[in-house]
């Protein structure tokens, strides 16, 4: 198809609107455009291309998330190694690194005529990228220094991360480091999911954010939102265009549009280092991520590169790190928590202590394993930390402080709550309550069934399911759907008005769809996410109860353990039972009418023709004809010079290359859902 110079020349706007938009937003944070114009734009470029995808760059702000996730990473070598740093835990250290430098070049201590640079040091993951011709081709993990990962197409969903540099006339290449991390709220919603799932909490950001490069899956690492500061710069092709300071090398990567930390400061001597380093100990809590130390750089880069490298780390820089907050506190009681999962997990209870900003009651032990490891027991004075500063946890216990008579803590045979057999999975560290009508775990499920992103039943609190599982009014989530206000009434502090607007919620939650009550049902590593795509999937809980393994995994976006945990679910007599009340009381578990004939009454699209061919993201073709027929559309089986369009999707044949020939306006599944809205 030729392509006219206007269509040309509206997709490069688009693309420069976009970018500098991005820009604005991601990393000046300062949005030059409401939300509703960007995604205006943005959908009207990915139109454009998905009409001429000849015209599709790599760079387009359209192109950040992969389709397809990695089977595996690929080693490579790094163009330029990347180096750790010295650490230096007090002043002492700090002062001995000075005296190492300055007696290599002992003209430089004399004449005093140099400065230090100090930097925050970002809790994350190290990252290199490389550009060519200002176009970002590759982004690799730290690895061992010289070998690391190649993960370039998770690199790419991190929006304060380029895909085009803005310069003019960029060098040949350009390699920029810097750290990749968490922000804490996007590191606190991830865990709260992940906890929702039954999955295994990340300790710290740190960790959260190395998990998350080296996901397989682009998509996920597109939902995880990692952001990056730059702050090493390499220009390895054109030497002389280099700068000659480690500050002025900070300016150039935000000239060329990359996140820098603004937090950094020019030093004349260690003092003036040591302020900044007190300075920032107290303000980094109020930053919106973690950092664990300065990092202090000899400013000018031909001192730099006269003072080189030992085998680990660079001679020109050190890291003053700031001490882990540890703080000394009474184990009152140890007690054991189950969870909706039948997790069964140890806390400790002590007195409250001030760490690193908040107070400190409860600590997990994670499992007996651990608990055997530090011979904890009540009574015992212990050392706590908050790991990565978030979760606390007990690091030590002081075995000279314990008082006499103690004994060692052994972990329940039975389940405090329903005083069943605990059991320990083969292979598992954690202990569980395999019991299902177990009141602790159908708390949780009540709760999570309740919760906003499921059922979103207002008025269901901890304390009122807290009285409904004890009383025995609900002994499984179905329960809910019998429940008279009289019954509830009956409860301590719950008045009829209230009463009322609960069993009202409950009834409106008759309404959610089925994404969002396959979500509340619970299925280990079934989030929202993938409750989204089981469903459009498997459109009736029918079709997903019968589904093998193989077919769930064949699920875009369903790896082969959530696979195995949802058909385990169905197998269960349980829980198909519960599924087959759920439907009786009319909880939807279908894709119902409503949202196949959602355009109906609309005739957007009076008159046109259509042709439909390949596989369809998530309509089946039955499904498309029968929205595009609701619209006032027809649909014809072969293309002709009378259709309007051609609804393609993946695999599409001679219908494509006949409508290309013939000029056929060529229609995603979105673009459909575009013109019907
Ligand atoms: S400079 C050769 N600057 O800290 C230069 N590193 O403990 C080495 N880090 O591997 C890096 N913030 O991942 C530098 N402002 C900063 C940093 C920083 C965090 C990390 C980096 C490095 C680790 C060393």
């Amino acid at each position: 198809m030729t392509v006219s110079p206007d269509i040309q020349q509206r997709i490069t706007q688009l693309r420069e609107q976009l970018r500098e938009a991005g820009y604005a937003y991601y990393v000046l944070d300062d949005p030059i455009m409401p939300d509703a114009v960007y995604d205006k734009l943005y959908r009207e470029l990915q139109d454009l291309e998905q009409q001429h995808p000849e015209l599709v760059t790599p760079d387009s702000p359209t192109q950040r998330v992969g389709d397809k996730p990695a089977e595996q990473f690929i080693s490579v070598q790094h163009n330029i190694p990347l180096y750790s740093l010295e650490n230096a835990f007090d002043e002492g250290e700090l002062r001995k690194w000075e005296e190492r430098w300055k007696r290599q070049t002992p003209d430089i201590a004399e004449t005093g005529e140099f400065e230090y640079v100090c930097e925050l040091k970002i809790d994350g993951s190290a990252i290199a990228l490389t550009y060519k011709n200002g176009i970002l081709t590759r982004g690799v993990t730290r690895g061992d220094g010289t070998t690391g990962e190649d993960i370039t197409q998770n690199i790419r969903t991190i929006r304060s991360i380029p895909l085009k540099l803005s310069l003019e006339n960029p060098p040949e290449q350009v390699e920029i480091r810097g750290e990749a991390f968490l922000p804490l709220d996007e590191f606190e919603r991830i865990n709260k999911e992940r906890e929702t799932q039954g999955e295994k909490l990340f300790a710290n950001p740190r960790n959260a954010a190395a998990g998350t490069l080296r996901q397989l899956d682009p998509k996920i690492v597109d939902q995880r939102r990692l952001d990056f500061f730059a702050y090493t710069l390499y220009i390895p092709s054109d030497p002389n265009f280099h700068p000659q300071t480690q500050w002025e090398s900070l300016e150039v990567l935000q000239q060329m549009g990359l996140r820098v930390n603004p937090n950094r400061k020019i030093c004349a001597n260690l003092g003036e280092v040591q302020a900044y380093f007190q300075d920032w100990e107290t303000k980094r809590r109020e930053l919106s991520y973690l950092t664990d130390g300065v990092v202090v750089k000899l400013n000018s880069i031909p001192l730099q590169q006269q003072l080189g490298f030992t085998q680990k780390f660079p001679r020109w820089a050190v890291a003053l790190k700031y001490p882990a907050e540890e703080v000394p506190t009474v184990v009152q009681d140890i007690t054991v928590n189950v969870g909706r999962t039948g997790a069964v997990t140890p806390m400790a209870i002590m007195n409250p202590v001030q760490v690193a900003g908040t107070t400190v009651q409860r600590a997990t032990l994670h499992n007996q394993d651990r608990i055997a490891e530090l011979d904890i027991r009540i009574g015992d004075t212990v050392i706590i930390r908050k790991a990565g500063e978030i979760i606390p946890e007990v690091v030590r216990v002081l075995e000279g402080m314990r008082p006499p008579g103690t004994q060692p803590y052994t972990m329940p045979q039975n389940c405090p709550e329903c005083n069943s057999e605990l059991v320990r999975p083969e292979g598992e560290a954690v202990i569980r309550c395999v019991n299902s009508s177990c009141p602790a775990i159908l708390k949780g499920s009540v709760l999570h069934w309740a919760s906003r992103d499921a059922l979103d039943i207002n008025g269901l609190g901890e304390k009122l399911v807290e009285q409904i599982v004890r009383t025995r009014l609900v002994r499984s989530v179905a329960d809910l759907y019998g429940l008279r206000v009289e019954e509830l009434t009956q409860l301590e502090r719950v008045g009829r008005k209230s009463a009322e607007k609960l069993v009202a919620a409950i009834e409106g939650s008759k309404k959610q769809p089925y994404a969002r009550v396959l979500y509340g049902l619970g299925i280990r590593y079934v989030g929202k996410v993938n409750a989204e795509v089981l469903t459009q999937a498997f459109p009736t809980i029918e079709q997903l109860q019968c589904a093998s393994v193989d077919g769930l995994e064949n699920v875009y976006g369903v790896g082969l353990e959530i696979a195995k945990s949802v058909w385990q679910w169905f197998k269960i007599e349980a829980n198909q039972e519960l599924v087959k009340r759920l439907q009786d009381e009319g909880l939807r578990f279908n894709q119902g009418v409503e949202n196949k004939g959602e355009f109906a009454g609309s005739k957007v699209l009076e008159g046109k023709r259509f042709v439909i061919t390949g596989t369809l993201p998530s309509l089946s073709r039955k499904e498309a004809e029968r929205l595009i027929k609701d619209a006032g559309g027809k649909v014809t089986s072969s293309v002709s010079k009378n259709t309007d369009y051609l609804l393609a999707g993946e695999k599409a044949g001679s219908k494509l290359e006949k409508a290309e020939k013939l000029n056929v306006f060529i229609l995603s599944e979105d673009g459909l859902r575009d013109m019907l809205e």
